[in-house]
């Protein structure tokens, strides 16, 4: 009998996701349940279904159907209620973590106050301000740090939830609006210093006990090259051959795995849960070593694309091993020797004007290897816009050229209201990193 596998979301990541799981030797069945009908999913699954996720008595209905061997909830928001829980409950096994260890994402004071707690290093300095009423507490955090601050709602707001001195505020006013918000829908809201420097995303594989690195990557959140125009989920990502970046030392990979173990320790000490799944870690590195920007609890959209179709490992083994609390047998994951290059086209517009239900098309749909379908839907044969981020391309090759060059062949096949950035991955912009990071360590 082939394993059963029920995997939740519907975007690029759990595209990315299913097709890791869908080359396993091991053959399994893959179910999903979606929002949408993602057409690259629906090629990998033996079954979709569309629902909301979000209704956690639909998750359970879905499972209780499916009666899956384990699940894999993608997404942060049905983590961040609890979707792995009411699977747990059930007596289904989860790659993901629960409600509570998913604070490490959902609630930002959470991570302050536990990483504070355990003397884990790459730490602000911090403020957790829960008092509409004690304004005093805020403009002297923000007067001491000289308006050199960023301020965390503390909840999910879909990437919207932050603002940092010099980009979004200028003014203590502008700040105490924000945090008048945050506190209300909240009860809480974060203020820390802001770190200078080069952010990269360390994602690792945990259990509770073992940390399986993946490869480093730099995303690239702004919508427009140059870094310019408003944040979005992530334009595009790279990781090089040496599976690291090209700003980056041993040393601060090694910085950001350490705070990632302390972490996951801390989190058992503090829920008495073991971490069962993704740790994200989004670093800076800094004049003064590697810092601890957030930590996200799932894979992340597009760096799922730079991770999961170069990974020589089992998927489907790592996913048991880390359910079962012995990742440790996994050894280290391998992975292609390969760089890579990522790149969402986007619709027209993205993303405060999207255009929306309009056709996109495939040029030579026998070339759509690495294509990683996101909101886009499949309606009369026709593949049409639905107005978030459309298609992930990944490009792949012995260095950063080659998979820009791959990534850029493969963008060709695609016509419509599209666009993405053109300096991810160039020589252009990666010199300014590194030109930047030398600046600050010298
Ligand atoms: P997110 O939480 O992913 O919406 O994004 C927050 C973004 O804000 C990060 O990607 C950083 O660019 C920035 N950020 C968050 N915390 C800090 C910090 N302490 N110092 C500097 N930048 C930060
Ligand atoms: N690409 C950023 C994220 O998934 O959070």
């Amino acid at each position: 009998m082939p394993k059963k596998i029920l995997v939740i979301g519907n975007g690029g990541r759990e595209n990315a996701i299913i097709e890791a799981l869908s080359i396993s030797p091991q053959n399994p069945e893959i179910y999903n349940f979606g929002n949408a009908l993602n057409p690259g999913i629906k090629k990998l699954s033996k079954k979709v279904i569309v629902g909301d996720y979000m209704n956690l008595d639909e998750v359970k209905k879905v499972a209780q159907e499916i009666a899956p061997d384990f699940a894999i909830v993608g997404p942060d928001d049905p983590i961040g209620i609890g979707a792995t829980d009411v699977l747990l409950e059930m007596g289904i096994k989860s790659f993901s973590p629960t409600k509570k260890c998913a604070q490490l994402e959902s609630s930002k004071s959470f991570t302050r106050n536990l990483c504070e707690k355990h003397d884990i290093p790459g730490q602000p300095q911090y403020l957790v301000s829960t008092d509409v009423s004690n304004s005093a507490e805020r403009e002297k955090f923000y007067k001491k740090l000289e308006g050199q601050i960023v301020i965390k709602a503390d909840g999910l707001l879909g990437g919207k939830g932050v603002l940092v001195a010099g980009e979004h505020f200028q003014s203590f006013q502008e700040v105490e609006d924000f945090a008048l918000k945050s506190i209300e829908k909240f009860g809480r809201v974060v203020f820390e210093e802001k770190f200078i420097g080069e952010e990269f995303s360390l994602i690792s594989i945990v259990d509770g006990t073992t940390v399986l690195d993946c490869p480093a990557i730099q995303d690239h959140k702004r919508a427009f090259e140059g870094d310019m125009g408003p944040n979005t989920g992530g334009m595009g990502c790279i990781s090089d051959e040496h599976h690291a970046l090209p700003f980056l030392t041993q040393e601060d990979l090694n910085q950001a795995h350490q705070i990632t173990v302390q972490t996951m320790k801390a989190v058992k000490a503090e829920t008495s849960e073991d971490f069962v799944g993704i740790m994200y870690g989004g670093f800076m590195v800094t004049k003064f070593g590697v810092k601890l920007i957030e930590y996200n609890a799932r894979f992340g959209d597009p760096e799922a694309l730079n991770i999961l179709p170069i990974l020589e490992t089992d998927f489907v083994a790592v996913c048991e091993k880390a359910i079962e609390g012995k990742l440790s047998d996994i050894g280290t994951l391998k992975f292609k020797p390969v760089a890579t290059v990522v790149k969402y086209l986007c619709p027209e517009g993205y993303p405060a004007n999207s255009v929306k239900n309009k056709p996109i098309k495939i040029i030579d749909p026998s070339k759509i290897k690495n294509c990683y379908f996101a909101s886009v839907s499949l309606e009369d044969n026709q593949l049409m816009l639905k107005g978030s981020r459309a298609i992930g391309i990944l490009g792949t090759g012995k260095n950063l050229a080659e998979a820009l060059a791959d990534c850029n062949e493969k963008i060709k096949n695609f016509s419509g209201p599209l666009f993405h950035r053109k300096d991810i991955g160039t020589e252009a912009l990666i010199d300014k990193r590194m030109q930047h990071m030398q600046k600050i360590r010298s």
